[in-house]
Formats: C-alpha cells, structure tokens, sequence
C-alpha cells in the first residue's frame, strides 16, 4: 500500500468512455466475482460506484482465494465492454489484497441475499456497503447542510447546549437519569429552555443535537435517542416560525432532488413529498374532520395513533396542526389573549407522522411561573431559567423538528430505525 500515492486512485464513478485506453489504480472491495473457467469477471465497488473487471490467468487463479467484499487495489486498464450493461470494462492487470472478508459474512450487503433489520443493524457497517443503505446517509449528510445552510441564511447562529442536565428540562418523566459525581443528573429531553434563554442576547439560534427520551414506546416512529433540529427567535410569532418551516422543508427537498438526484432515485422516482405550499389547518377543524368520519372525540382530548391515522388518510402529506388546546401543550408555549384555552402552537405532520412541534412562548416571568404551577411543576426547579426572563427576555417564537423523522420521508422509509445509524430503543443497546 505504501508504495502507492493513493491520491492518484481513480473513483469508479469517473471511470467512462472519455478514458478508453487509461491505466487506472483503483481501491474498493470486491462485490462480486463469477468464474467461468478461463476467464473471470468481478464487479467492485468504491465510495462512489462499481465497474466491471475481466481477469484471466494467474490473476484469475488469486481471485479464487480471495473472498467477496475484500478490500483489493486493482491495477488495469480501461476497455470498451462487449457487455449490454456496461460501456467500458477494466482489463485487470494486477490484484493486491489490502483486507480480508471473513467468509461466511453476516449479512449479504449485495441484497441478493436478504436479512431482517434486526440482523442488518447488528451488522450496520457491512450493511452500509449496499448503495440503498449508503444512499440514505449520503442523503442525511446533504439535509444537515442544507438545512445548516438555509438557517444560516436566515441568521440564526449555530449553538451547542448541554446534555448533561441537573433537572427536568420541560417536565414529564421521560427523562434518563444517572449519577453525576455526588448528584444526581439527566439526559436532556430538548435543549428548549436554553435556546429560549439564548434569544436574549443572540436572538436566532438554532441546535442540531440528540435528544434523550425513556418513554417506553415501540413503534416505528419513536427512539430513545434521536437528533433534533431546534430553533428559537426573537419577536417571531409562532406564525412566522411556521413560514421559516414552509420555506426550509420545500427548499431542502428541491435542492435535494435537484443537486443530488443521483442519491434520490435510490429512494424512487416519485417527487410526491415536495410540496407547493403547506395548508394550515386549526385543531378544531381536525376535529370537525374526525366526526365527520365516525370518530368520537372532544375539543382537549390529543390526537390518538388511529385518530392521527385517519386524518393522515385526508392529509396525506405535509400539512399543518395549528392552535392546540392549551392544555395540552407544554408550560411555555402562550395562549391566545382572545380564546386562553386555545395555544398559539403548531404541529407539522407527515400524513399521521408528526415532524415538528413548535409555537409562540410565554415571555412574562410571572405568567410563567404560573403557568408551571398549573401544569404541577415546581417553580423552583427552574429559578436559573427563570432569572433570566426579569433581564429583558424578548418575546420569541421557535420549534423543534424530529431529524430522523423527516429522513424517513426523504427516503420514504417506513421504520426510523432504517435512517439511523446506530438506533436506540428500548430493546437495543448495541452495536
Ligand atoms: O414534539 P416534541 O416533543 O417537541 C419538543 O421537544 C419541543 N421542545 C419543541 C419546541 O421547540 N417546541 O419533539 C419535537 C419533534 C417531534 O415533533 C417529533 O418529530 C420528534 O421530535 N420526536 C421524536 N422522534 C423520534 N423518536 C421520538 N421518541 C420522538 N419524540 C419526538
Ligand atoms: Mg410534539
């Protein structure tokens, strides 16, 4: 390996007509290898795509040895293909075996042989080897940009809060708790108290971060650790945050189909997620929607799995959930000075996937105090948060949007589990 400058590799995806006649150094594993007996083909794969090797003799003989998804350097050079699927095929000239792949493997990342996602996420890294899989985390990275890059455009400033915490960050006892020296400490459900004290002096600020949450819920939506995008501003009202949403979600899916359509037709041709424009429906006309369909529910009650399953079946995409009964929403979120019992808040759904959460906050230190007294929290437990609502606290608006949730509709995936890495829930601790 080190007698080669491995800059000067060639990445499959460049190897085409325009370079018939090119030696090449190429590095990936080998994905698969037919032997017909004096002539062999094997397809290998890097990062960026696979090609078709033609070997004979002793090279054929080696290759024998060496098992499927080994990591080889493959020197050769570039050929017209006689083959209907490929333009251009290697002449493999020389083979070097860098890593070996046990043989039986776990799983087969090829997909031609094919595993549960159970096995899959035990094998997560081999799994990755398959272009869907790969695709999918491709596709995770470009979102997190885009989205980096449409909130920066609108100037929100990036900030890391703690995940460490002394107490509960919104109240609710879906919290993880552990020793912390001689105290006792949690994992952070939100970073929703900080960001808000942060709009006093940054104003717009946004978090891309892990929340932790120990509900013990095991569906296909729900994990107990999953990345969240969160985002509080200064003098917005919770309508504007349900703007800056609109915009972000239809300009991230167009980039996305645009600039990397490569990667989206992994997940199918359809463009059906991008939306025009986001319809805003009030809680009550749910409601209205609901009965008209048999449903017996009453103005307060939340939105039950079947109920948001019917209502996924009118709405079948994006759409908003606006002005929540206050109660059942959390402390910080305010009301409407005409109606207290209704919220200025909102929830994006997914058909009956809920996406993001958000509203316009209570900025009065008093009110809040009261209002943590009506939801039966102690005022106490949040004198640091408090303090900071008597220097000048701006009133502000925000939301948190469920990254790995939205992934799910960028991929068109139908467990959580397929867009992370390394999932968490209440069974699985490992890999
Ligand atoms: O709706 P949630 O609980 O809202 C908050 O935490 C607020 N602090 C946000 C705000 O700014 N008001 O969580 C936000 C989003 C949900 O809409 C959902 O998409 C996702 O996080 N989410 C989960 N995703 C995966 N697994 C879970 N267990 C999730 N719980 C919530
Ligand atoms: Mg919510």
């Amino acid at each position: 390996m080190n007698n080669y400058d491995i800059l000067k590799r060639t990445f499959a995806v460049s190897i085409d007509k325009s370079n018939i006649g090119q030696n090449l150094m190429f590095v990936g594993w080998i994905e698969d290898f037919r032997d017909m007996g004096k002539i062999g083909f094997i397809s290998v794969r890097d990062m960026t795509g696979n090609f078709q090797g033609v070997v004979t003799g002793e090279i054929l003989i080696k290759l024998r040895e060496i098992p499927r998804q080994s990591v080889v350097i493959i020197h050769g050079v570039i050929k017209e293909s006689k083959a209907e699927s490929f333009q251009v095929e290697v002449k493999v000239e020389k083979v070097e075996l860098l890593s070996k792949a046990a043989n039986p493997l776990p799983i087969d990342p090829t997909g031609r042989v094919s595993s549960s996602l159970d096995k899959r996420l035990d094998s997560r890294a081999l799994d990755l080897r398959n272009s869907r899989i790969s695709n999918i985390f491709k596709t995770r990275s470009n979102a997190l940009y885009l989205i980096r890059k449409f909130l920066t455009s609108k100037m929100f400033v990036e900030v890391n809060t703690p995940k460490i915490i002394g107490s509960a960050t919104e109240g609710g006892a879906d919290l993880f708790g552990f020793e912390y020296f001689s105290k006792k400490a949690f994992l952070a459900q939100s970073p929703q108290l900080y960001k808000e004290q942060l709009t006093l002096g940054l104003e717009r600020v946004f978090e891309i971060s892990p929340y932790f949450r120990a509900e013990p819920s095991h569906t296909v939506r729900h994990l107990s650790e999953f990345v969240s995008v969160d985002m509080e501003a200064a003098y917005l009202k919770y309508t504007d945050v349900m703007d800056f949403i609109e915009e972000l979600i239809i300009s991230t899916i167009s980039d996305l189909y645009t600039n990397h359509n490569i990667q989206m037709k992994y997940f199918g041709e359809s463009r059906d997620i991008l939306p025009d424009k986001i319809p805003r429906i009030s809680y009550e006309k749910c409601l209205e929607d609901l009965k008209s369909l048999g449903e017996k529910i009453e103005f307060g009650e939340d939105l039950s799995d079947p109920s948001l399953r019917k209502l996924g079946e009118i709405y079948p995409k994006f759409y908003f959930i606006v002005d929540w009964p206050t109660k059942l929403k959390p402390f910080y979120i305010l009301e409407h000075e005409k109606d207290p019992e209704l919220s200025k808040s909102f929830d994006l759904q997914y058909g009956y996937l809920e996406i993001v959460s958000g509203g316009t906050r209570e900025h009065d230190s008093e009110r809040l105090k009261n209002k943590l007294l009506e939801k039966g929290l102690n005022p106490s437990s949040f004198s640091d948060h408090l303090q900071a609502f008597e220097w000048g606290m701006p009133p502000h608006s925000g939301c948190g949007l469920g990254f790995d949730r939205f992934m799910m509709i960028l991929t068109k995936s139908t467990n959580i589990r397929e867009v992370v890495l390394y999932p968490r829930d209440t069974e699985r601790l490992s890999p």
